[in-house]
This record gives C-alpha cells, structure tokens and sequence, in this order.
C-alpha cells in the first residue's frame, strides 16, 4: 500500500512537472533569476539528439527489476549490475538484476543490427510497463543507464516520465584530462573523477604522468623515475607516483565505465623530473636538482644521444604493455629548451616508437610545426590570441588527415579561474567564466579546419596551484559539463539559455554527490 500511494504520488508530481514545459522557452534571461524549473526531458545534460515526452510514466517501485535477457552477452550483465549499483543508493529499492526476458521493469537490449544508433547511442523508451534501453554496442546501454539516471528523482523511488529519448555523440572523442604531475593524487581521487564524468557521457581520460616537478607511474626499466622523480611536487610536498598495478586497477575501472584512458609521458621537454632521476639523460651527464616551481620550457631530453632512444623505448614499452586503449600521448609541448631542427627530428623517432608498441601517436598541436607521423592525432590548446599561423599550421595538419582534439586554453582549460575571486587556479589565457567555456562551436571553432577533421573535445585541469580534491571539483564543476554537451550533443541543440537552465537542474546531482561546484552567478541555480 506504502508502494501504490508513493506510485500515485509520483505520477502526480510528474504530470506537474510536464505540464511546465512550455512555460520555460521564454524565459530564458541572460542573467540569473527565477526561472521554472525544465521539465524531466528538458533537463537532461548533455542534451540529447531527440528526447519526445508522450504517454503514462512508468512507476519505480519495490518490484522493479533490471532485466538484461536471457542469451545476453556477459558485458550487458556487467553493464546492468553497475546501473543497478547507481540506481540503488538514489532510490532507496533493491533492483535485482534478473535474466528473463518478460515483464516490466528496466530492460536492457543489445539490438546488433541498430546500425542508425552507431558505436555509443542508444534509444530509451518509457511506458507504463517499463522502461527499455536499447544500444548496438554495451557502450550504448551504460550511456543509456545514465540518462535513465538523470530522468530519476535525486532521491527517493520516483518515476520515469513516458516518451523516447534516441541519441548519438556528435563526436567520437569526448575527455577530459587531468595532471599528476604538479601535483600528486592518488587514483582514487581519478576513480572519483572517472565516476563524475561518465554519467555526463565523457569517454576518455587523458593522465599527464610526467612533467618538471613529478614522474607518477613506476617504470620497471627505470625505477628511478618514480622512486626519486616521483618524491616531489609543487611547493615541496611529499608527492608520490602510481604502482603498475593501482594504474591497472585505474585502466579497468574506467574501461567498466567506458572511460578510455590516455597516458601522457611529456617529452622531449618537461623533463626535469626525468633528468633529476637518470643524470645519464642529459647531455652533460649531471643531473639537475629535482623543482618544485612552476616555470615551463627550461628542460630537455638530450636529442643527440642514443641513450635517449633507449630510454623512451623502454619507457613507451611498458606503458604500452599496460594500456589496452588505443593512444599514447607524447607531449611535445613548450620544448623552449630544444632548437627547432632538434625537435622535429626527436619528434620522429619518438612518433615511430609509439607506432613500433602498436600505438596511435596524440601530441599536443607544436606537433603541426614538426612533422606529424600518418594518423597522428594533434591536439590544440591555442586561444583567441594564438598567432595565425601557428592556427594556419594546426588547420593544414587537420585537412591532411590528421584529427585535432579542440582544447582550447581559454575555453576548455579547467585551471583558468572563472574571475578575479576564484583562489584557486592560473589566468594567463583569460578568465573563463561557465558561459564563456560553454559558448563556442567545435565543428566550426577553428576557421578552415573541417568539422570531419575534428576528433573531439577535452577539457585539460593542470594543477600548478591546485592541490587538494575540493580545488580540483570547483574548478571543474560545473565547466566540464559543458564541455560534456558540447562533445556529445548535436551544433543545433547547443544554446546557452537553455543550458544554463539544464545546468541549474543539476545542482542537487552534484550536491547528492558531495562535488563542491562553483555556483556561477550566471545559472539559477535549482
Ligand atoms: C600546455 O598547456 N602546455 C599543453
């Protein structure tokens, strides 16, 4: 009887809140204010392709099952045990995960054959029987789970409205990066972020494991780089580095949340934690003090010595061997320390090392001035006042067919402060307030460079000034979610003030979650 009367209860709540959903179209101010709350479609983040709400809502109660059929295969099972795993805390209901294929519930179906719904989309249908997810690939099915997620109350059993959502990402790499170089965190904290940024459909993280002031993953060929690169960090702390097996730990949780992770070992700059650990490295044989600064540009591989490529063949080798993902990325950044004719050839040998472990090369865009290996992947991190042909050279680079990862510094960085207030984080590109960071286009940000060319988005957190977890969630939360929308949702669905509104609903997921969000003063925050 407790089930029918909160049933009933959640019925009426939902026709409420459908019922407002035309009120909310114009009200979208530009500045925070009241606003309606969005209907349950409506507030879906990212927004999906198509979303129709119509019919009878389905009732979550204390009979809900998720089923996920009878021949399916192991993965769809894993995919609905996790789900139910999500779905239990919110809704307080014990959600078994049953093999049958008839009666209502959450029904989880792998349709091979859906060929319109591609690598990672997925259908979502509500009736009052149940709610279907639909996905060619498990991929599909785990981001259907987390739109299910959000059409659920924060709290409580609830219900799911009646209607179909069908979507596709816009673009196929949608990630986020973060650097434990400068700072130290341990992979739990990375597991909380994995955790943080799938259910908003983000499906790669790129780790930056090496840099001045830190080397965080142990190197068997090399055990000095963590043991006594790794024991230091901005400011002087303790620091510390990853065993092989907490890296392996990390690869596998994210690859259950469909999270591909990207390691970084920067080079041939940002290496004087490398240098400081092996003095044989440098060209003069003396190895430098270990830093705990924050310049850039003052440390080099030694190009001319053979040494060198032993070294990043072994190095390269065994992250290969751990990473089952498909890119290993190599830096190539700010090498201020390299002459120009150095570099390039560096960069070379380094793009066929990575070929050599079975790897796609990803480099930052200094790459484009060099000379980029077939299929290698450019990532940009310019912004408004990049020189032109510095953007020229990342342009032509793309239209010869090399993808470009759009990062751009004061839009997609997470470490630039959102105004003058925030405490933590750098400013050299610019305030990046949520509005600004959501607001550009990435199949038309770079003039010329074709939206084909464009593999995806990442939003980068370097962690020069930022040291503990609650810095790290401010500055990206809520900025990360808008680059989540505008990985996955389609140019014509991207719109600030029905974003800000979408973003607002958010509010209390991210509250639920203890994630300590910046509350911009430009969203109506719910
Ligand atoms: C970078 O910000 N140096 C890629």
């Amino acid at each position: 009887m407790r089930v029918l009367r909160r049933a009933l209860g959640t019925l009426l709540a939902l026709g409420a809140a459908i019922s407002c959903t035309a009120a909310h179209g114009d009200d979208a101010r530009p500045h925070a204010g009241r606003a309606p709350a969005p209907a349950p479609y409506e507030r879906l983040l990212p927004r999906p392709a198509s979303a129709r709400a119509e019919g009878a809502p389905y009732a979550f109660g204390a009979g809900t099952v998720i089923r996920t059929g009878t021949s399916a295969p192991e993965e769809v099972r894993r995919v609905g045990e996790l789900l139910a795993e999500q779905l239990r805390g919110p809704s307080g209901l014990p959600l078994p995960v049953v093999e049958g294929e008839e009666g209502g519930g959450i029904r989880l179906r792998l349709e091979r054959g859906a060929g319109e719904l591609g690598a990672e989309g997925y259908r979502l249908t509500t009736t009052p029987a149940g709610v279907t997810l639909t996905a060619r690939t498990p991929a599909g099915l785990f981001h259907a789970g987390q739109t299910l997620r959000q059409l659920l109350p924060v709290r409580g059993p609830g219900g799911v409205p009646g209607g179909t959502v069908t979507d596709v990402p816009r673009f196929a790499y949608r990630g986020a990066m973060v650097d434990v170089a400068r700072h130290f965190f341990p992979v739990e904290q990375v597991k909380r972020y994995v955790d943080q940024l799938a259910q908003y459909k983000i499906n790669t993280l790129h780790v930056h494991l090496t840099d001045d002031q830190g080397w965080r993953l142990a190197a068997d060929s090399w055990p000095r780089l963590a043991e006594y690169g790794g024991a230091g960090e901005v400011g002087g702390g303790p620091g510390g580095h990853w065993t092989k097996e907490e890296y392996r730990d990390l690869v596998a949780y994210a690859a259950e949340r469909y999270v591909e992770v990207v390691p970084e070992i920067d080079m041939p700059g940002h290496v004087n934690a490398a240098l400081a650990s092996y003095g044989e490295l440098t060209c003069d044989g003396k190895a430098p003090e270990r830093y705990t600064g924050t310049k850039v540009g003052f440390s080099s591989l030694c190009v001319g010595k053979e040494r060198t490529y032993e070294f990043i063949d072994q190095v390269l080798g065994e992250l290969a061997e751990l990473t089952p993902g498909r890119y290993l990325h190599i830096g190539g950044d700010e090498a201020r320390a390299t002459p120009a004719a150095d570099y390039a050839a560096f960069m070379d040998r380094a793009q066929q090392v990575v070929a050599r472990h079975g790897k796609t090369v990803v480099a930052w865009h200094q790459l484009a001035s060099a000379r980029p290996a077939p299929g290698a992947v450019l990532q940009y991190w310019g912004h408004d006042r990049t020189a032109a042909a510095e953007k020229a050279a990342v342009v032509a680079a793309g239209k010869a067919g090399h993808p470009v990862i759009l990062s751009p510094a004061d839009r997609a960085y997470l470490d630039m402060k959102y105004d003058a207030a925030t405490k933590p984080g750098l400013a050299w590109a610019g305030y990046v307030p949520v509005q600004r960071s959501y607001s550009w286009d990435p199949g038309s940000y770079l003039a010329g460079l074709p939206e084909s060319a464009v593999l995806g988005v990442e939003a980068p957190l370097w962690t020069e000034t930022i040291a503990t977890r609650a810095d790290w969630e401010l500055m990206a939360f809520p900025r990360v979610l808008g680059l989540a929308e505008l990985g996955w949702s389609p140019a014509s669905a991207l719109d600030w003030p029905a974003y800000r509104l979408r973003l607002a609903a958010q509010a209390p997921r991210l509250t639920a979650q203890h994630i300590p969000y910046y509350r911009a003063p430009e969203v109506p925050w719910e």
